[in-house]
């Protein structure tokens, strides 16, 4: 159970059940920043080019735990982009092998490294009753991409008319719906099935779109699904610290060089990994619900993947902690979610 003294706060090993650890440079930088806090993370596969076949997701997992100190005992959950002509058999089979924890859906052109996703949720109608037939989650982007569409609307859209609809050709396929957005989502999530849950990133429950336009155009706060209204805002805050088990820890943490961020055509996506506890801590202090932070950080994940739950703890202590500017390794950089920013807590210890 987790205890909250004044100062110190202590529960369960969390997961993180959605992060981009990205490749070569940027891996080193980034993987170790999420395996300080969490115990496993579903690994996104929307690499260039994507993570199709089961070969290239072991390679991967060996990259990736090749970028994590030894001692560190962290597990990465590897997934499948899928594609409109991904195999299912292949699917399948990783699965069994247990490389593929999960598939991850990404319509065409919905986001970064995204070129090569699905055209047609139609197209993929095999693979899905495939990982229905074997208890294999999918992993939505839940954003349709069609120009007559405004982009504030694009999460409640695709609710309505992909996946409302594919819940109905599959009842029974365990579905998580990445990284949510609106209210309709919150509402979606809870009404359904036991078989559907959602990802909460920090970021959504910290600011709303105000922020990407605050006296200036401002790249740090863009990320997909971008921020929406405080409505929504409000919406994901309650359900984050609800206690339904439907809702749980997923950062998207996003990193991307400052450069790539700061352009004329910058990058969706917000590095939260080295701050992610101390932000989801803040949330969860502000709505008086520290209590309820262990089951949606460490518990409610691993139930809905049918995963034992992590054995140690971790440790956040009330100190103020200062964001630094930017994370850089040569001449990679790349700017931290709050940097700049002193938050309440620090996180102290995986063990
Ligand atoms: O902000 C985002 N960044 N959203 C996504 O869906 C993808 C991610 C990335 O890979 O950069
Ligand atoms: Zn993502």
């Amino acid at each position: 159970m987790s205890t909250a003294a004044a100062d110190r706060l202590t529960f369960r090993s969390p997961d993180d059940w959605h992060v981009h650890l990205r490749d070569g440079d940027t891996l080193a930088l980034v993987a170790g920043q999420t395996a300080r806090q969490f115990s496993r993370a579903i690994v996104m596969p929307n690499l260039a080019p994507p993570v199709t076949t089961v070969a290239m997701a072991r390679a991967y997992r060996e990259r990736i735990l090749a970028s994590i100190p030894a001692e560190r005992a962290f597990t990465p959950l590897m997934t499948a982009y899928l594609t409109d002509h991904i195999d299912a058999g292949e699917v399948a089979r990783g699965h069994a092998e247990g490389v593929f924890t999960a598939c991850k859906l990404y319509p065409a052109g919905a986001t970064t490294n995204a070129a090569a996703g699905v055209t047609n949720v139609r197209h993929i109608d095999g693979v899905l009753e495939r990982m229905q037939a074997i208890g294999m989650p999918l992993l939505v982007h839940g954003e349709v991409v069609d120009g007559d569409i405004d982009v504030f609307d694009r999460e409640a859209v695709f609710i309505e008319r992909i996946l409302a609809p594919m819940l109905q050709r599959f009842p029974e396929l365990k579905v998580v719906l990445e990284h949510i957005t609106t209210r309709e989502a919150v509402d979606f999530v809870r009404e359904a099935g036991a078989g559907v849950a959602a990802t909460i990133t920090a970021h959504h429950l910290v600011f709303n779109r105000n922020a990407m336009f605050m006296g200036g155009i401002r790249p740090h706060f863009y990320c997909l699904p971008v921020a929406k209204r405080e409505h929504h805002r409000r919406a994901l805050r309650a359900a984050a610290t609800s206690g339904n088990p439907k809702f749980f820890l997923g950062t998207d943490s996003a990193p991307h060089a400052l450069a790539d961020k700061e352009s004329a055509c910058g990058c969706a996506g917000i590095f939260s990994a080295p701050v992610a506890l101390e932000s989801y801590a803040a949330t969860f202090e502000e709505e008086q619900a520290l209590d309820r932070l262990e089951g949606f950080a460490s518990v409610f994940g691993p139930r809905f993947y049918g995963l034992p739950l992590n054995e140690g703890t971790v440790t956040l202590i009330r100190r103020p902690n200062v964001v630094p500017e930017v994370v850089a390794s040569g001449s990679l950089r790349i700017r931290p979610f709050h940097a700049g920013e002193t938050l309440a807590w620090t996180f102290e210890e995986r063990d």
